[in-house]
């Protein structure tokens, strides 16, 4: 019964340490160094990108729109891990990035950049899911938008090509 009031309570620990934004590089549970979650952002925005072009592809062939909802069910899921992929420490100033200071001085806008992002995916994953190509047509592009809406602000200009 001990045992397993300190497990709880460990576990509750755990739980509350993940929760806070230095967590990944201080707690002794979980350790990333800022470069290791740098090369986990940008390789997510990688796949998102091949993934946003293959869906659309997808669906253009087939003509059925239930192409768009698993890969878009994925970008939502990434863009609401997205923010915690940004924590502090993890800047221009301290790691190699294309990420802008902006991101943790106007965190609330990045912030909801990101749920605008991971609202439109959402909503193309329902579109797709219902069948409806002309929908999930325009949603696409309403994905594509949320994205360069994030970039315009707080992505820096010197990026690798696409
Ligand atoms: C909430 C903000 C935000 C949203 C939304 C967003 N991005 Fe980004 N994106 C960034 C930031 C910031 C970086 C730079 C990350 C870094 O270098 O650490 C980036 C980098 C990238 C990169 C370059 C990765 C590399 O290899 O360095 C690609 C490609 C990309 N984003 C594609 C997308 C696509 C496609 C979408 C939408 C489907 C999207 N992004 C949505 C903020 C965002």
């Amino acid at each position: 019964m001990k045992r397993l009031v300190v497990g709880t309570a460990f576990l509750a620990f755990l739980g509350l340490s993940a929760c806070t934004r230095e967590a990944p590089q201080s707690s002794g549970a979980v350790a990333m160094t800022p470069g290791q979650i740098v090369a986990g952002r940008q390789a997510a925005f990688r796949l998102s990108a091949g993934n946003l072009q293959l869906m659309k592809a997808a669906a253009d062939e087939s003509g059925d729109a239930k192409a768009f909802a698993g890969p878009a069910r994925g970008l939502a899921k990434w863009a609401a891990a997205l923010p915690g992929m940004f924590p502090e420490g993890t800047g221009p100033g301290a790691v190699q990035t294309h990420a802008r200071p902006e991101i943790w001085s106007d965190r609330a806008t990045f912030d909801q950049k990101a749920a605008d992002y991971e609202a439109a995916a959402t909503r193309l994953a329902e579109l797709g899911e219902a069948g409806d190509m002309a929908g999930a047509l325009r949603q696409w592009d309403a994905v594509r938008a949320s994205c360069g809406a994030c970039h315009d602000l707080f992505r820096a200009e010197d990026r690798p090509a696409q």
